[in-house]
C-alpha cells in the first residue's frame, strides 16, 4: 500500500494572513507532496513498502545507508504533526491540562513561550522545534535538524513548529523571528491536549 498525503485539517486559506493560502500551495501542495512521492519512489520494492509510515521512520532513524528513506519519511510525518499543531483563531493562553504541564517544566507560559521561541529562531539552518514529552513524563523543548524527529527516538511529540525557510519565505522573507512570533497566534492546544494524554 502506497503512502498518502493526508489532508489538512483546515482550508488552505483559513490560517491567512498569518501563514498565506500561497505558502499551504507551495509548503503542503509541492513540498510535502514530494516528501510522499519520494518515499513511495524509494520504497517501492522493499522491506518498507509493507510498513506503517512509523514503523520505516524507527527502522530507518540512525543508519547512514538509510537516510532516503528516513529523511522522506520523518518528513512525511513532520509535516503532518506540523499541520496539526495549528489552527485557525487558536493560539494565546494555553488550555487544559497542557498550561499546568507547561508551568511544571518551564516556570510559566512566558517562560516557555521565550525559550520555544530562542529555540526555533536559533536552530542553525533547516530543522524544526519541538515540545516533547519525556519517557519520565516531563516536559521539555527540543530541535532536530534537517528531518530528525523526536518520534524517531522514543520521545512523544507534543506540538512542533517547522522552521526549514519554505515554511516562512512567500509571507516573512528571511524574517523567521516574525514568522516565529506569529505561530503562536495558529498554535492548536486541544491537540497539544490529545497529545500530551
Ligand atoms: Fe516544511
Amino acid at each position: 500500500m502506497a503512502f498518502t498525503l493526508p489532508e489538512l485539517p483546515w482550508a488552505k486559506d483559513a490560517l491567512s494572513p498569518t501563514i498565506s493560502a500561497e505558502t499551504i500551495d507551495y509548503h503542503y501542495g509541492k513540498h510535502h507532496k514530494a516528501y510522499v512521492d519520494n518515499l513511495n519512489k524509494f520504497a517501492a520494492g522493499t522491506k518498507y513498502e509493507s510498513m506503517s509510515l512509523e514503523d520505516v521512520i524507527k527502522a530507518s532513524a540512525g543508519q547512514p545507508s538509510e537516510k532516503k528513506i528516513f529523511n522522506n519519511s520523518a518528513q512525511v510525518w513532520n509535516h503532518t504533526f506540523f499541520w496539526n499543531s495549528l489552527a485557525p483563531k487558536a493560539g494565546g493562553d494555553p488550555k487544559g491540562a497542557i498550561a499546568g504541564a507547561i508551568d511544571k517544566a518551564f516556570g510559566s507560559f512566558a517562560d516557555f513561550k521565550t525559550k520555544f521561541s530562542e529555540a526555533a529562531i536559533g536552530q542553525f539552518g533547516s530543522g524544526w522545534a519541538w515540545l516533547v514529552k519525556n519517557t519520565d513524563g516531563s516536559l521539555a523543548i527540543e530541535t532536530t535538524p534537517n528531518a530528525e524527529t523526536p518520534f524517531a527516538t522514543g520521545k512523544r511529540c507534543v506540538l512542533t513548529l517547522d522552521v526549514w525557510e519554505h515554511a516562512y519565505y512567500i509571507d516573512y522573507r528571511n524574517a523567521r523571528p516574525k514568522f516565529v512570533e506569529a505561530w503562536w497566534t495558529l498554535v492548536n492546544w486541544d491537540f497539544a491536549n490529545k497529545n500530551l494524554a
